[in-house]
């Protein structure tokens, strides 16, 4: 981006624009290697759960933020989102044993607890964020992720994030994200938390 030129506008995506999110997300996630660990590398749980998450985490209690061209996207859960009434969770859990598969669903629920343990009560959790491949590099996915750290700084709360993805913290630590904790799950990719 040259400095002359204008920022991105940001917006929440309008409910006839979730497909086309979860579209971007999804080619966006194909190589991630925590999301390829969950879903057994297979396309189709891929695909299921970035819809799980959109549709039915993310765009119900959080913002879907996406640049004005739907070219990249942020999904952003505020703080004291996750908190989700037991009929909402147990309401997921056939698709999420599609996604992970049933027999491993324990030791998911376990490798997830272990990377939220310590996590700040209030803040703004990344849940997700994708530049469509052609439209990497001009600044659209610095977009998204600015307009959710300008909601967390507005509340005076951090904003918290995990990568499987050891370039994405460089990336990330340009926004004021810092390493709090490494973690090695036995069997699945290595994670690392940032949060500002
Ligand atoms: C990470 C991602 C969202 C960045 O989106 P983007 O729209 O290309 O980012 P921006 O254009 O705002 O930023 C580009 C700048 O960051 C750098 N950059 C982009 N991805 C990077 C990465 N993974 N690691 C380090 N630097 C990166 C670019 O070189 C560029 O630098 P420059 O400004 O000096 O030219 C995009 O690469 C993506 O969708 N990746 C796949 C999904 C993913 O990994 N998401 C994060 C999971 S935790």
């Amino acid at each position: 981006m040259t400095p002359n030129s204008a920022a991105p506008s940001v917006r929440d995506a309008r409910p006839d624009e979730l497909d086309a999110a979860i579209a971007l997300l999804d080619v966006a996630f194909e190589r991630d290697p925590f999301v390829g660990w969950l879903t057994r590398g297979d396309a189709r749980a891929r695909r299921r759960y970035v819809t799980l998450v959109t549709r039915r985490l993310i765009a119900p209690r959080g913002r879907v933020l996406v640049d004005d061209s739907l070219r990249a996207v942020a999904l952003w859960m505020p703080p004291g989102g996750w908190n989700l009434p037991l009929g909402t969770q147990l309401a997921m859990l056939p698709t999420l044993a599609r996604v992970v598969g049933t027999r491993r669903l324990f030791r998911i629920a376990k490798v997830s607890a272990a990377i939220e343990e310590g996590r700040p009560a209030a803040h703004w959790y990344l849940a997700l964020v994708g530049t469509s491949p052609a439209a990497r590099g001009t600044g659209l996915g610095s977009a998204v992720v600015e307009a959710g750290l300008a909601l967390a700084r507005a509340e005076g709360v951090p904003a918290l994030l995990e990568t499987s993805n050891s370039a994405n913290v460089r990336w990330y630590e340009r926004f004021g994200f810092a390493i709090r904790r490494r973690l090695d799950p036995p069997d699945a990719p290595p994670v690392w938390t940032l949060s500002t």
